[in-house]
């Protein structure tokens, strides 16, 4: 949470309120949220091809995929395109 406060506090050149920070919490959570169903996504796969299940498993892996797409929805709120690189690379 600290990175994201210096974070948003260099790129808005302001101290973050209260609504902001928790904002940047919650799209933090939904950002883990969607990694976490991606991931169960593909397991549920893995199981549905090995009870010979193909169909399903093919299902599976295209709603994972859109968890993926989900979830880079998130990072484009919390680091947006004109965001400078030298700060990102410098808090992964
Ligand atoms: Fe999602």
């Amino acid at each position: 949470m600290k990175r994201l406060n210096k974070l948003n506090s260099i790129k808005k050149g302001i101290k973050m309120t209260r609504p902001a920070i928790k904002t940047i919490q919650n799209l933090e959570s939904a950002f883990a949220g969607e990694l976490i169903a991606h991931i169960k996504y593909r397991y549920f796969a893995k199981l549905a091809r090995a009870a010979g299940d193909e169909e399903t498993a093919k299902i599976f892996e295209a709603t994972a995929d859109q968890e993926i797409l989900h979830a880079f929805g998130h990072l484009n709120l919390l680091y947006p395109a004109n965001s400078k690189w030298k700060y990102l690379l410098r808090n992964i």
